[in-house]
């Protein structure tokens, strides 16, 4: 009884610090005098009505309210006002909520409330405001809250820490959030998305470059999906913490999430696609071979590369430009004595066949003798701290300025800015640093302000944001300026949705067997995340590969939806011929293969294009019903009709 106590009493106060582990908690208890601060959590109590509006449904437990929107026949949008009071509702991940609705209706039980479509019933509890959401067929119950929506005062900002809490049971696995590094299966874990510049980063390492608060969960052979719409620090832990428990949670904004149904994996991730978009079909070259290296200069090495392909019969379509290729690292800038006639050179390597990709990072040199400083500074165009000072930080040019590219005339104007690099024949843009990366600090400080969108913002909000924007905008800019041509755009950094601006690559990987291995993990959970078009720096970014190693890895690339053999400045030369033979010649045999592919590779974009398919499927999602295709990571298929061990 003694025990019980204690562990009701513990309980209790473990809910009422947050943002602590257990251990903290208990260590807080045993020595008060810690910094700890204790913050009450609140709870959603019981519910005291319903009020229906449209597709949208309204519950009340007096203060706080819950709307609960019937998005599709399979998709309920669910949101939570602490104080009764819904933030505007604006989202960068989803362009259009509303779908077709076959059908839908609210019935009142004693306990509960349901809404309920042709597909899937929402509930509704009564007494303690918990929300379930069933499959109508099986009687399945999908996903279910184990405590009630809550959420914490945050004193210092405003707003409220908000938690949802899920039941995860015994039999049930997760898949998904996109750029996690480890083991696919999620159950187990937890991880927190904070876009991030992870050089030479490890196995679970997190948070990485990318957020993409979407998971997939599976129990009694069904799967469903939870899409946590929410930009600012956000977690998840999957039966960590609590071996019964789901939970998400975030820093601030709304407590805001899609139930999607499924019952097949593959519906779940088609229906997410169809609230974040998919990716555009790519021009055909950008689905080939493709070499880069940090950097490739002056022009002579560029030529050189571009005709040893040639030399060597090893196909490939595009050849990249990193960083100095500008002038003292100063976006849109040719630096004149590597690179004295572009627009000659671009022509040149377009008739053998070679297309030009040069990157853009969002760093702009601090200097008034630089028209894009200068333009950006005239039109206010720069992020600015709480105080009005410029958000100045240290990248590759040294100190500079950044574009608050959730303002939407700076997205116009950057844009814009690519008018030079396209007319001299500049094929596609590779946007790098964009989490932000900063020198030293790493990022922004959180008082950073930021436009989003007319809705206003710090860093806080539009962090996990900033790098999807900025692609947003190179890649609206070189439409129009290609006139219409299928634009080719990289990012490093993201958020759901960003797939209908850019392809991604894994970020600053290493030459070892164990990233070979993680890479391919990595491109299979980015896939069934809403992200097809993803690759890895083929032979690893920093450190050096043996001829097996690096071989291995354009086996690999060669079933990657993007192909790119990419390596850091301090290491050895990194072409296909560069490990002499038998390796040249297996590369070769390799890269002709993904050419042999093309035009079923080709279809295969097209069905994701039109129908939201990934491209890669790991076994799981191919066989869901088979538990043991759950643990699976290593052979997945590309498309439907390959299979790749
Ligand atoms: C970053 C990128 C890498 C690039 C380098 C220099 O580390 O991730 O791909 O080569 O910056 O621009």
């Amino acid at each position: 009884m003694e025990e019980e106590n204690n562990r009701a009493e513990k309980q209790i106060i473990a809910d009422i610090v947050s943002g602590q582990t257990s251990e903290e908690v208990i260590q807080h208890l045993n020595n008060p005098v810690t910094d700890l601060k204790p913050i009450v959590k609140q709870y959603l109590t019981k519910v005291k009505g319903v009020k229906k509006e449209g597709n949208k449904f309204y519950f009340s437990d007096g203060s706080a309210r819950v709307e609960v929107r019937v998005v599709s026949d399979e998709i309920i949008r669910v949101r939570l006002a602490p104080h009764g009071v819904f933030l505007t509702d604006f989202s960068y991940a989803v362009e259009v909520v509303d779908q077709k609705v076959t059908t839908f209706r609210l019935e009142e039980y004693d306990d509960y409330y349901s809404i309920s479509t042709n597909t899937i019933t929402c509930k509704v509890n009564k007494e303690d405001f918990l929300v379930s959401f069933i499959d109508n067929l099986t009687g399945i119950v999908m996903s279910q809250d184990s405590q009630p929506m809550h959420w914490e005062e945050n004193v210092e900002f405003g707003g409220f820490y908000v938690f949802g809490t899920k039941k995860c049971l015994p039999e049930e696995n997760f898949f998904g959030l996109g750029d996690k590094s480890g083991n696919m299966n999620l159950r187990g874990r937890k991880f927190q998305n904070w876009n991030t510049d992870a050089y030479s980063f490890g196995w679970d390492q997190d948070p990485l470059y990318r957020t993409i608060p979407f998971y997939i969960g599976i129990h009694q052979a069904a799967s469903y999906g939870i899409f946590f719409d929410n930009t600012f620090r956000s977690y998840f832990d999957f039966g960590k913490e609590n071996h019964d428990k789901t939970s998400f949670w975030a820093d601030g904004g709304e407590l805001q999430y899609y139930y999607i149904h499924g019952p097949h994996m593959m519906d779940v991730l088609k229906r997410y696609q169809t609230l974040t978009g998919t990716h555009q079909l790519p021009p055909k070259w950008a689905l080939g071979f493709h070499q880069c290296r940090w950097s490739y200069y002056p022009e002579n090495k560029v030529r050189e590369i571009a005709e040893n392909f040639r030399a060597n019969q090893i196909p490939c379509d595009a050849i990249y430009l990193d960083i100095d290729y500008m002038d003292g690292y100063r976006c849109f800038t040719w630096n004149k004595k590597y690179f004295p006639d572009p627009k000659k050179m671009i022509k040149d390597l377009l008739n053998i066949g070679m297309k030009t990709v040069v990157m853009i990072d969002p760093g702009i040199k601090v200097d008034d003798n630089y028209w894009v400083f200068k333009e950006g500074k005239e039109n206010n165009y720069f992020c600015r701290r709480s105080d009005d000072y410029f958000m100045e930080g240290h990248v590759w040019p040294g100190r500079c300025q950044f574009p608050d590219f959730t303002n939407p005339t700076v997205r116009e104007w950057w844009g814009g800015l690519y008018k030079e690099l396209v007319e001299l024949g500049v094929a596609g843009v590779w946007n790098d640093m964009n989490e932000p990366a900063v020198f030293g600090t790493g990022t922004f400080p959180n008082d950073v302000r930021h436009d989003y969108d007319g809705y206003r913002g710090s860093h806080r909000k539009a962090h996990n944001v900033y790098g999807m924007q900025m692609v947003r905008s190179t890649y609206d800019g070189l439409k129009k300026l290609m006139r219409n041509k299928r634009p080719f755009t990289i990012t490093r950094a993201g958020y759901s949705g960003m797939q209908r601006y850019a392809c991604v690559w894994t970020g600053d990987n290493v030459a070892t067997w164990e990233h070979l291995k993680l890479g391919n993990i990595q491109c299979q959970r980015m896939s069934i995340s809403g992200v097809p078009f993803c690759g890895t720096d083929i032979g690893g970014f920093s450190g050096e590969p043996d001829g097996e190693l690096f071989t291995r890895w354009i086996q690999l690339g060669t079933f990657s939806p993007f192909m790119r053999a990419h390596s850091a400045g301090d290491t050895a030369e990194r072409e296909p011929w560069s490990f002499g033979e038998p390796f040249t010649a297996i590369n070769r045999k390799f890269i002709e293969l993904r050419y042999r592919l093309m035009p079923y590779i080709y279809s295969v974009f097209w069905e994701h294009y039109k129908h939201g398919f990934p491209i890669l499927r790991p076994l799981a999602m191919l066989e869901q019903e088979n538990i043991s295709n759950h643990f699976r990571q290593d052979e997945f298929t590309f498309g439907d009709k390959i299979l790749v061990c």
